[in-house]
């Protein structure tokens, strides 16, 4: 890394806003090279300066990587006038360019990354990349073969081009409460009472596209949470809510397809 100014140092290494570290800096708080340094604008070297505040050493990472276990009721959005976003779940001093790679529903759960790489932000996520997105999902309703078959062909969603297409794999079919259905009973039941937990591999992101997949062929998804992306997987120590960093090998992971 380059030279940058001390000002985006400090404020990308999670001291404050822009604002905030000027007025840190301008309070003496913070040495260059062990020398007390004033001016926000002096350019320092991300690797060969020394950069304290409050005599203790600033770490600074051109990117960051978070993993979050993204909960119901949360928009997976940096601001929002309504509700809380995946942002507001990081709860540590942060950097101000965090995002998340991609949306999940506000109902949907699951792995989110959130960084501030924008490179690899845009290689998981363009269409041409075709990177696979793995959700589990539980569904009202008994997925057949057929239903199988058709999202494997691709189904028309609505939108100008079908769906590519997607991998779905019934884990159970069961009634609620009623443990899992037997054969025979699947015929006296209603519908609405038979419901599936399924996993299902998709290699777009487009608006709500599992949900409408699922509606198109006259079926509704009851609850959706993301498992894996690319080759990451979610860390299921987390709860609903929690986050982590990634690991230097989880980065790799996610450069690789
Ligand atoms: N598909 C959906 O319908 N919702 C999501 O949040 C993700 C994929």
């Amino acid at each position: 890394m380059a030279d940058i100014r001390l000002d985006k140092f400090l404020a990308d290494a999670g001291a404050g806003t822009r604002s905030t570290v000027k007025i840190i800096i301008k309070k003496g708080r913070v040495t260059v090279n062990d020398v007390i340094v004033k001016k926000s604008d002096i350019k320092v070297n991300t690797e060969k300066d020394t950069v304290c505040l409050d005599g203790k050493k600033l770490i600074y990472n051109e990117f960051e990587f978070f993993m979050l276990n993204k909960p119901q009721g949360v928009v997976s959005a940096t601001t929002d006038a309504n509700d809380k976003t995946v942002i507001d779940l990081i709860t540590e001093e942060k950097r101000r360019d965090l995002f998340p790679v991609g949306r999940l529903d506000k109902d949907t759960e699951g792995l989110l990354i959130i960084t501030n790489d924008g490179k690899l932000a845009n290689n998981l996520l363009a269409p041409g990349k075709h990177v696979e997105k793995k959700y589990f999902a539980s569904v009202e309703g008994s997925v057949t073969a057929e239903t199988v078959k058709l999202f494997a062909e691709g189904l028309d969603i609505g939108d100008e081009k079908p769906t590519e297409p997607a991998k779905l794999t019934v884990i159970k079919t069961y009634i609620e409460d009623s443990g899992d259905v037997n054969d025979n009973i699947i015929s006296d039941m209603t519908r609405g009472d038979i419901k599936s937990n399924i996993e299902i591999t998709i290699t777009e992101g487009r608006y709500h596209q599992i949900k409408r997949m699922f509606k198109a062929v006259g079926m509704k998804v009851l609850y959706l949470k993301r498992l894996s992306m690319g080759k990451l997987y979610l860390d299921e120590s987390l709860k609903p809510g929690e986050y982590r960093r990634l690991t230097e090998e989880e980065v790799k992971l996610l450069s690789e397809k």
